[in-house]
């Protein structure tokens, strides 16, 4: 009785040590994009444009749709009528110049995970 007393408050404790330590560490999309994009993107709601258009939000947004942003014409051409959704991004990452040959953004990602978790992050900003 006496031992199982002294060993909750313990749990408790750890349990609430757990906790903001996972809330803060940022997921593998996040440290992707800081690495591989942020220095053309931002990726933060009203952050203004870089080389390229800021990112916030992008999944159901129509693509070259960043007012106030200019885009290459090879890409308004090749991207007229088409929606953002991850298909459309896993093509794009895979190989921009597949997409919108001409595009000022030249960009592979040949590993499937390492989309999939660019992808995911993007789409958990809205
Ligand atoms: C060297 C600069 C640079 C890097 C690095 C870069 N981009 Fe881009 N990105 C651009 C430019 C410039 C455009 C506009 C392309 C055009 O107008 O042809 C663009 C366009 C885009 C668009 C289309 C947005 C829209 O409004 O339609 C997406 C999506 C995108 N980039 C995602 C990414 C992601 C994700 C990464 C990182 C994996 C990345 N970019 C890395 C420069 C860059």
């Amino acid at each position: 009785m006496k031992t199982s007393l002294l060993l909750l408050p313990l749990v408790a404790v750890s349990m609430l040590a757990a906790n903001p330590a996972q809330a803060q560490a940022p997921s593998v999309g996040q440290r992707l994009a800081q690495s591989a994009c942020a220095q053309c993107h931002s990726f933060d709601k009203g952050a203004p444009h870089g080389v390229g258009p800021n990112l916030y939000g992008l999944l159901g947004k129509p693509a070259a749709g960043g007012a106030g942003f200019t885009y290459s014409k090879q890409y308004v051409d090749a991207m007229k009528g088409k929606t953002w959704d991850r298909s459309l991004l896993d093509k794009w990452l895979t190989d921009t110049q597949s997409v919108a040959p001409g595009s000022t953004m030249a960009y592979f990602q040949d590993d499937p995970k390492k989309r999939a978790a660019l992808i995911e992050y993007m789409q958990s900003l809205k």
